[in-house]
């Protein structure tokens, strides 16, 4: 494991179109899987800092449940409005059947 992982889940427990909330080192953070990929984002929207877990996750992206501003889960940056501000991403891998994020913003 690299250093400043932390192992948050067995790879098992985060399906396809599943998200998981963890908290790191003070940090609030969305793990997603989608079209086969991890991610790790910030648990709050930029717009109005409501949390985006439950958000339909579609062509690489989120869409925030309230009102509908979408972010790219690869960097957090805005693909709709009405947030204009980006949401933080975290670094994250698998290894060993264990997924791990580093609480350190990318
Ligand atoms: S809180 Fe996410 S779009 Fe408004």
């Amino acid at each position: 494991m690299k250093e400043g992982f932390h192992i948050v889940a067995a790879e098992g427990d985060v399906k396809e179109g599943e998200q998981l909330y963890v908290e790191l080192d003070g940090e609030e953070i969305l793990v997603c899987r989608h079209e086969g990929n991890l991610y790790a984002i910030g648990y709050y929207c930029s717009h109005a800092e409501f949390t985006i877990e439950g958000g339909t996750m579609h062509n690489g992206c989120i869409t925030c449940p309230y009102h509908g501003a979408e972010f790219h889960l690869k960097d957090g940056a805005v693909a709709a409005p009405p947030a204009f501000e980006p949401i933080k991403t975290f670094p994250i891998e698998t290894e060993d059947g264990v997924i791990a994020v580093k609480a350190t913003p990318n």
